[in-house]
C-alpha cells in the first residue's frame, strides 16, 4: 500500500542515491513546498543541505523569525538568512506599476539567491519545491505568476560555473500529499496548512509605490486579521485571506482629535482552484471586531473596508 510513510522513505532513498555525498542548496521561502523539501532533505542528507532564505522585507509579520525558528533552531538545518529589505526597497523606489514591481522583485530575488548560493562551497545541486501541478502548469500556458524561485531558476539564473543540477523530490506529488508528508516530517500544522502567499509578497499588496512605512502598517493589520481568523476557527474555512494597503488618506475622529490616516482593505476568498473565487461571507461581528482592533491598535490606519468582489472579474490580489 502506498502510504505517506512509503512516499517519504522512497523520496529519501532516491535523493540519497542521486546526490550521494555532495552538497545541496535550497531556496527556502517559508511556503509549504520549499519547507517540506527542507524537512525531507534534512532527513535524507543532513548536513549536506544548506538553505538560503532571502528576507525581502515584503514578508508577513515575524515571518523571517518563524522560518529561522522552525528550521534553524528546531530542525538543525543550516539556513543562511539574507536580510535584503533595503535592497528591495531601493529597487522599488518610485515604481508603481504592478508588473514592473513583480519583475523587479523576481529579478532581485534571483540575483540575491545566486550571490548567496555561489558562496556555498562545493555545492553541486539545487533543490526545488516543484510539485506535480507546477510541472503540468509549466508544460502548458505560462501565466508568469508561478513562484519566483521556481520560474526563474529553471531558466538558469545561476552562474554558469556553478552548474548546479536540479533535485526536485516533490515533482510527482500533489499538494495534499506534500502536506501529509510535511506533517509526518514534523512541520507545524500551521505552516503546512498556511494560505498561499505570492512570491512578490507585500510588494503587490501595497498598491502603487512600495514604502517601508506602508509595509510596516500593512504587516500589522494583516497579522490582526489572520490572528482573529485563527481565534474564531475561520482560517481553515477560507482559502486565502489578507490585508491590502491603500495609499490614500481618509478622515477619522478619535477622542477629541481628528485623524487623517491610511486605509486597509481586507480580502478573504473561498475557492478550489484560485481561477475563480467567491468572497468569503465572514460574519459581521467578526469583521467588526477585526476592524476595531486594526483602527485602535495601529496608529496610521483610520479606516478598514472589506472587499466583496468575486473573481472574475476581480482578481484575488489587488495588483
Ligand atoms: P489572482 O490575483 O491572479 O491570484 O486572482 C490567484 C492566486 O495567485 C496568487 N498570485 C501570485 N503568486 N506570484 C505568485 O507566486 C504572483 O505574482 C502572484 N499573483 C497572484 C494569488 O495570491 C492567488 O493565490
Amino acid at each position: 500500500r502506498w502510504t505517506t510513510g512509503n512516499i517519504i522513505e522512497d523520496a529519501i532513498a532516491r535523493v540519497q542515491t542521486r546526490v550521494g555525498a555532495e552538497r545541496v542548496v535550497l531556496g527556502l521561502s517559508g511556503g509549504v513546498d520549499s519547507s517540506v523539501v527542507a524537512a525531507l532533505l534534512r532527513h535524507a542528507i543532513g548536513e549536506q543541505l544548506t538553505c538560503v532564505f532571502v528576507d525581502t522585507g515584503l514578508l508577513r509579520l515575524h515571518e523571517g523569525d518563524q522560518v529561522m525558528a522552525t528550521f534553524a533552531e528546531h530542525m538543525g538545518v543550516r539556513v543562511i538568512r539574507v536580510d535584503a529589505e533595503e535592497r528591495f526597497l531601493r529597487a522599488l523606489q518610485g515604481v508603481a506599476d504592478p508588473e514592473d514591481k513583480r519583475k523587479i522583485i523576481g529579478r532581485l530575488f534571483v540575483e540575491i539567491f545566486d550571490e548567496e548560493a555561489a558562496k556555498i562551497e562545493d555545492a553541486r545541486w539545487l533543490a526545488q519545491g516543484t510539485i506535480y501541478p507546477d510541472v503540468i502548469e509549466s508544460a502548458g500556458s505560462k501565466t508568469g505568476k508561478a513562484h519566483v524561485i521556481k520560474s526563474h531558476h529553471n531558466v538558469g539564473g545561476l552562474p554558469e560555473t556553478m552548474k548546479l543540477q536540479l533535485v526536485e523530490p516533490l515533482r510527482e506529488l500533489f499538494k495534499d500529499e506534500v502536506r501529509q508528508i510535511g506533517l509526518e516530517l514534523g512541520l507545524p500544522y500551521e505552516m503546512v496548512y498556511r494560505h498561499p502567499f505570492p512570491g512578490p509578497g507585500l510588494g503587490v499588496r501595497i498598491l502603487g509605490e512600495v514604502r517601508k512605512e506602508y509595509a510596516d502598517l500593512l504587516r500589522r493589520a494583516d497579522a490582526v486579521f489572520i490572528e482573529e481568523l485563527y481565534r474564531h476557527d475561520l482560517y481553515d474555512k477560507v482559502s486565502q485571506a489578507f490585508a491590502v494597503f491603500l495609499p490614500v488618506k481618509s478622515v477619522g475622529v478619535m477622542g477629541d482629535g481628528r485623524r487623517y490616516d491610511y486605509v486597509v482593505a481586507l480580502r478573504a476568498v473561498e475557492t478550489v482552484d484560485f481561477m475563480t473565487a467567491r468572497w468569503a461571507h465572514l460574519p459581521y461581528d467578526f469583521l467588526d471586531l477585526v476592524s476595531r482592533r486594526i483602527i485602535n491598535e495601529i496608529p496610521g490606519i483610520s479606516r478598514v473596508t472589506y472587499d466583496i468582489s468575486g473573481k472574475p472579474p476581480a482578481t484575488i490580489e489587488w495588483e
